[in-house]
């Protein structure tokens, strides 16, 4: 078995890049420790406190996002960081080529009842003519990062991860806090027959979405002549590591409501991420016309309607949208 140090070796990947790395599966495997034991920890509940987003921060979201902030602040390639519970860009060090930005909990809601949650990160280079402390250092093109992955904490804790070639799978071995490769490559047939979505929001839906889900939910009987099964795990780690481990389509679309008219998933450190780790594995992400790779960013915590997974599946999606 290869483990992922000797992995980033052989796929070449800058030394720098991949201590950041190594870094971020360190903390992770502190995180999975945690989370196993659950109420055991005292990791479980609510902060008591809101984020930029108005969303109620878990225990679990503080602690998280702690945890990792502390590690990449202290690393000397690390020029600034961006999270989901942090209001601005945190500069870190100036001399550093690389700026990280991450989701530390995704799927909070799933926190308390022992679902499926994890990590979600990314890595893009410094920009020189910005400020360390601006959130313009973020505003790139999702095509920019180079290297993409998140941490699953479910039954076993896994790490995908594309450094710009395939998306690969490890999966941790607790007592070692070591990752070793379990999937070298990572593909997402380009044809499919399950769907996530929220469907609790189909009244709010553009006529395009309702379009679309209603021909999956025809299935046999309907225009696409075959049946669709439904997954949601309220968890977007959760839904794509499905999607890259036996296809399927995912999708959060934009809806009427006023906080997720466009969307609820955020750009920087949930869509781009999984669309880079989607696409290495042979798949698709669209945000509706567009390419979400191709989208450049205006604000540091912009959300963006998602769709993704199958590339045939999204591309019949793409086109109800243009
Ligand atoms: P987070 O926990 O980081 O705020 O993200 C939650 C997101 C995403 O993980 C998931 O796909 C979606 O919210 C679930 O939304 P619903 O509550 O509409 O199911
Ligand atoms: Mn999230
Ligand atoms: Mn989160």
């Amino acid at each position: 078995m290869i483990d992922l140090a000797r992995q980033l070796s052989v796929d070449e990947t800058p030394n720098t890049l991949a201590e950041l790395i190594m870094k971020l599966a360190d903390v992770s495997g502190e995180i999975a420790a945690k989370v196993r034991l659950g109420a055991l920890s005292g990791v479980l509940g609510s902060a008591g406190e809101q984020n930029v987003q108005g969303e109620t921060q878990k225990k679990l979201d503080v602690i998280a996002n702690d945890m990792l902030k502390e590690a990449l602040l202290s690393l000397p390639q690390v020029r600034a960081i961006a999270s989901e519970e942090e209001d601005n860009v945190v500069a870190a060090n100036h001399g550093g080529a690389y700026i990280v930005a991450f989701d530390p909990l995704d799927g909070s809601s799933n926190i308390d009842i022992n679902g499926q949650i994890g990590t979600i990160f990314t890595v893009y280079p410094a920009r020189d003519e910005v400020a360390c402390d601006s959130s313009d250092q973020f505003a790139q093109p999702g095509r920019s990062q180079v290297c993409a992955g998140y941490m699953l904490y479910g039954p076993s804790t896994q790490m995908a991860l594309t450094t710009g070639g395939a998306t690969r799978l490890y999966t941790l071995v607790p007592d070692k806090g070591v990752y070793q490769l379990t999937e070298t490559e990572l593909r997402i047939p380009a044809d499919c027959q399950e769907f996530a979505i929220n469907m609790a929001n189909q009244r709010h839906w553009a006529p395009a979405t309702q379009a679309y889900i209603s021909g999956l939910q025809e299935g046999s009987a309907g225009h696409r002549g075959k049946d669709f099964n439904m997954r949601w795990n309220g968890a977007m780690v959760g839904d794509v590591h499905r999607v890259l481990m036996r296809g399927g389509i995912f999708l959060y679309p934009a809806n009427t409501q006023s906080k997720v008219h466009k969307g609820k998933l955020r750009l920087l450190y949930e869509a781009n991420p999984m669309a880079l780790l989607v696409e290495k594995a042979g798949g698709k992400a669209v945000a509706g016309a567009e390419n979400i790779l191709d989208i450049l960013p205006d604000q540091l915590h912009q959300r963006v309607p998602v769709i993704l997974g199958a590339e045939n599946e999204v591309g019949i999606f793409q086109s109800l949208s243009r």
